[in-house]
């Protein structure tokens, strides 16, 4: 495949000490500083990304990347974003998989056995590859939480499914034509709405809110200025690192 690419002109601001390497984008060549992550050697390349690049963290999922080494077979993925590039990778990003979305009221929904099934009635047709499961960057355990979908065990995928970032590589990947994050995500609504149990500090938090506990403190709030907001920010009282239940600000004119 190396032969079929076109070497470019890379941008000259390369300081002298960073070694260059060789990387493929959609079939053309550059040669791009090697401790950068994808995201970061396609900018250097010249590419503008308004699509397939969000948080830059590794959390919003828009950046799934697919590429093969020109030694190995296998297609590898990655989040550009969190990926370092290698030498003569031949790369493509794969920002949206068309995935059919079910729709649904989250409150009318009943918890049952068959409902991630009858919103994705798709899941009978897993053939147990294992594909998601090696296409996925967050390493999670794709296809079980797919099995765990199709017995109805709705917790279970919920908390197998909870690091995905919504890539959708396994979609691209899977000869099923799953699309197991919509499955997964809907466990997880269900799983926080109707099944977790609830946390009274949060209801009565919310019923504060909702009756205007906080409007007065928000109102003083919006008359400083952003360098008066960033000093109370930075000398705002903080919890210690390690948990602790009894712990309670000392100025308590805010709870
Ligand atoms: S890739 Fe598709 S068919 Fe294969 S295990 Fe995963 S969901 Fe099932
Ligand atoms: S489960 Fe699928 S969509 Fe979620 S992070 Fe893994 S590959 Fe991406
Ligand atoms: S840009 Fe959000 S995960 Fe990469």
């Amino acid at each position: 495949m190396a032969s079929q690419t076109v070497p470019v002109e890379v941008k000259s601001e390369t300081k002298s000490e960073e070694k260059l390497i060789p990387i493929n984008v959609m079939d053309r060549r550059y040669m791009v500083p090697e401790n950068l992550t994808i995201m970061k050697a396609l900018e250097y390349a010249g590419y503008q990304l308004t699509r397939g690049c969000g948080c830059r963290g590794g959390i919003c999922g828009a950046c799934g990347t697919v590429y093969r080494m020109p030694d190995s077979h296998r297609i590898e993925v990655a989040l550009a974003c969190q990926t370092i590039v290698k030498e003569e990778m031949f790369l493509s990003q794969i920002p949206f998989f068309p995935r059919n979305k079910a729709i649904y009221d989250l409150y009318e929904i009943e918890p049952e056995q068959s409902t991630l099934s009858e919103f994705y009635p798709e899941i009978f047709k897993c053939i147990g590859c294992g594909t998601c499961t090696r296409s996925c960057p967050q390493d999670i355990e794709v296809m079980d939480y797919v099995a765990y979908a199709i017995r109805g065990e709705i917790q279970k995928v919920a908390e197998l499914s909870f690091d995905c970032v919504m890539c959708g590589l396994c979609i691209a990947r899977c000869p099923a034509e799953e699309a197991q994050p919509l499955v997964a995500i809907l466990a997880r609504r269900i799983y926080g709405k109707h099944i977790a149990p609830k946390a009274k500090h949060l209801s009565d938090r919310v019923t504060q809110i909702e009756n205007g506990h906080f409007d007065k403190s928000l109102e003083d709030l919006m008359k400083f200025d952003a360098e008066k907001l960033k000093e109370l920010y930075v000398k705002r009282e903080k919890e210690s690192e390690l948990p602790d239940p009894d712990w309670e600000p000392e100025d308590k004119s805010h709870l």
